[in-house]
């Protein structure tokens, strides 16, 4: 099933709901691949009716950046969900998540977006805050499944969910990787020949300061260790920063709890992130 308005989306969802069927949400750029999949598969464990939204967001893209460009695969799509049994897609078109006169936005602060991508990438999370409070909102979910792949914006849009009351529960859920230990993501299709061969070399460089810092070097030499790696591999470095898994603050000792390392970098015109978790 697909809904392209929201009278479509309320229909679909009241029937979904029968007999008080647990729903889950699993939203969506489309140009979709196994970690979307993954995600779809960890939201039926969770609920018995799983719903997909496919979205293209503007708001959350800059003029600058690649909106425009972004990968449809729309009949692809469909198919993928079809195979894993998807209960409904909702496909809204831009006119009806932004209205004419439209001129609301959800706005989140905190420690969870000082820095990372809110330092490169200004207009992000208020776009992604009011795109997924709006699907929330319209879906009303009892789950939402979220990848870790996007680390703060797992962590931005679980807080949002609570500030706000919106009574969805979020749920985080592990990154799948290419055999070389590329994250999977839509952007992976921008990549030449040579900027894929290069790309693992975000992750081996994360791998590389998880080991140093469990040798025990200081915070900042194991942070350079691994940005000298990224740089090194041809990618122009926007951060690579260790941070506390939970708040996403600033760690200054390997004993402040769980951690991750976040990283982002751009190679040719595509800009990549990722992140792993540091065990102590
Ligand atoms: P998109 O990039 O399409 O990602 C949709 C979901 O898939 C996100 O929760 C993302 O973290 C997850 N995901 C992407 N690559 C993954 C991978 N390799 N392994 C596991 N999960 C992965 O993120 C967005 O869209 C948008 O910002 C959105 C939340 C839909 C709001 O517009």
């Amino acid at each position: 099933m697909i809904a392209r308005t929201i009278p479509a989306l309320r229909r679909a969802m009241d029937s979904l709901r029968a007999k008080k069927a647990t729903t889950a949400l699993v939203p969506t750029m489309g140009a979709l691949h196994d970690g979307h999949v993954s995600l779809v598969r960890l939201a039926k464990r969770r609920a018995r009716r799983v719903i997909v939204s496919i979205f293209v967001n503007p708001t959350q893209f800059a003029p600058t950046e690649d909106f425009g460009s972004y990968p449809r695969t729309w009949k692809a799509d469909v198919a993928r969900l079809a195979n894993e049994d998807v209960d409904l897609i909702w496909n809204p078109d831009v006119k009806t998540m932004y209205p004419d006169g439209f001129a609301t936005k959800i706005l989140t602060e905190g420690p969870a977006i000082a820095g990372l991508e809110d330092r490169f990438r200004p207009h992000f999370f208020a776009g992604v805050a009011t795109v997924v409070g709006k699907l929330f909102t319209q879906v009303r979910p009892d789950f939402a499944i979220f990848g870790e792949k996007d680390f703060q914006q797992l962590r931005v849009v679980t807080r949002m969910a609570v500030d706000l009351d919106l009574g969805v529960k979020v749920i985080g859920s592990r990154t799948v990787r290419e055999r070389d230990g590329l994250a999977m993501s839509s952007r992976n299709v921008y990549l030449s020949p040579d900027q894929r061969r290069a790309a693992p070399e975000l992750y081996r460089a994360m791998q590389a300061s998880v080991q140093a810092l469990r040798a025990g070097e200081e915070i900042a030499a194991a942070m350079a260790e691994g940005a000298a790696l990224v740089t090194g591999a041809g990618f122009a470095l926007d951060y690579f920063e260790l941070r506390h898994a939970e708040t996403l603050a600033p760690v200054t000792s390997v004993k402040d709890g769980p951690m991750r390392i976040l990283v982002a970098a751009r190679i040719g015109a595509t800009r990549l992130i990722d992140n792993i978790a540091v065990r102590a």
